[in-house]
């Protein structure tokens, strides 16, 4: 066991919903085993500027339902350099912060383990509305934000019935279409455009033609922020204007952009956080660091965050020369086989939203 005086929590690049509830677990579980919690202000620029707040049960109390992040959030890019990183070290040895409990995403996690290399113990958690992280199955934020989604798409819907329109909508989740494709099923959008697969533009103008033909009125198609046009500009608007142009059909464009990632989170999320902030903290007091929480099959699992961190890049075909060579041949195959395993899942979630898109 590690005898731990002092945690830090801090929350860091995109804001998620379940964020908030996150800290909440870390302080309650801190706080109940003996150790004191203090929230960094604003991600790594708050850990940085050393702007810490003491936490406890009483701050922790009405915490749990909160959207975005209580302990603010920021993309700090001076914590990648030496005298960032130096600064955050200061800050910790000053305020006697013991180890580090860093909530967000890839970057986040980068930094959580240069924080570990230089002597503070930390553990992430991930903290993202794009379940990008191939580690893990589920990331803290993705229900909410399609519900979300799934929410803002009916209230287009109604107005699309009475008007005999279509409507495309661009929803966020960076290069992963996992929000787009859920969204697109549970909303019986007619047509989806993700990265991942290829989208077959034409069939999908055919589709909406003889859709309408058969009368239907209202149309929806959704389509991810990842899909970009040969030039480096957003397809979505392109998609719209093609579909009005082909097809006669009034055709409106909608981007939820940043919306998507705000609101109280659902109880997915909570719960998520919650097992995964309780975990964390015990395993920092097992004497373990240097990993990243993941839901794995439905089991929270801690995984080395190197492994994760590699395993994302090789996912996103990112790998840079020497990354591999830290890894066993049996971790490397664990590293293909969750690369895999992702690409199964958005094949089938595909799949899917074609099948029931009538
Ligand atoms: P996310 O955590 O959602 O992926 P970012 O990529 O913006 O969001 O990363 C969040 C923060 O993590 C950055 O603003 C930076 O402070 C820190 N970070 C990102 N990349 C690194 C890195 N390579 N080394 C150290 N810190 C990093
Ligand atoms: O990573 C979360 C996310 O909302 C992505 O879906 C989106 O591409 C990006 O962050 C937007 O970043 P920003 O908040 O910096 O505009």
């Amino acid at each position: 066991m590690q005898k731990f005086r002092k945690i830090g929590v801090l929350t860091s690049g995109g804001d998620a919903p379940g964020m908030s509830t996150c800290v909440k677990a870390v302080v309650n579980r801190a706080v109940e085993m003996g150790i004191e919690v203090v929230g960094v202000v604003g991600g790594y620029a708050g850990l940085i500027k050393g702007e810490l707040i003491p936490l406890d049960h009483q701050w922790a109390s009405n915490v749990v339902s909160h959207g975005g992040t209580v302990l603010y959030s920021s993309r700090c890019p001076e914590f990648k350099t030496e005298e960032g990183m130096q600064a955050a070290v200061d800050t910790c040895r000053k305020n006697g912060i013991d180890a580090l409990v860093c909530i967000g995403g890839d970057g986040t996690f980068r930094g959580a383990t240069d924080m570990t290399r230089r002597g503070f113990p930390s553990i992430g958690l991930p903290g993202t509305i794009d379940n990008d992280i191939t580690a893990t199955d589920y990331t803290i934020g993705l229900d909410t934000a399609i519900n979300t989604t799934v929410e803002m798409i009916d209230k287009l819907r109604d107005t699309c019935e009475s008007h005999e329109r279509l409507n495309v909508v661009e929803v966020m989740g960076r290069d992963c279409g996992q929000i787009a494709l859920y969204a697109a099923i549970a909303s019986g959008a007619v047509a989806v455009a993700v990265p991942e697969v290829q989208f077959d533009e034409a069939a999908a103008i055919e589709k909406i033609k003889t859709l309408r033909a058969a009368g239907k009125r209202s149309m929806i198609v959704v389509v991810s922020e990842g899909m970009f046009n040969s030039d480096g500009s957003p397809y979505a608007e392109t998609l719209a204007k093609r579909i009005a142009e082909q097809t006669g059909i009034d055709t409106k464009f909608a981007r939820f952009a940043h919306i998507v990632r705000g609101g109280s989170p659902m109880a997915r999320d909570r719960a998520t956080a919650c097992e995964m902030g309780v975990k964390a903290v015990e395993l920092l007091v097992e004497g373990k660091s240097d990993l990243v929480m993941c839901e794995i099959d439905g089991k929270i699992t801690p995984v080395d965050i190197n492994f994760a961190l590699i395993a994302d890049r090789m996912y996103k075909n990112k790998l840079k020369p020497g990354d591999l060579d830290a890894f066993t041949p049996e971790q490397l195959e664990d590293m293909k086989a969750l690369c895999q395993k992702r690409v199964d899942e958005i094949r089938n979630l595909y799949k899917v939203a074609q099948n029931v898109a009538f």
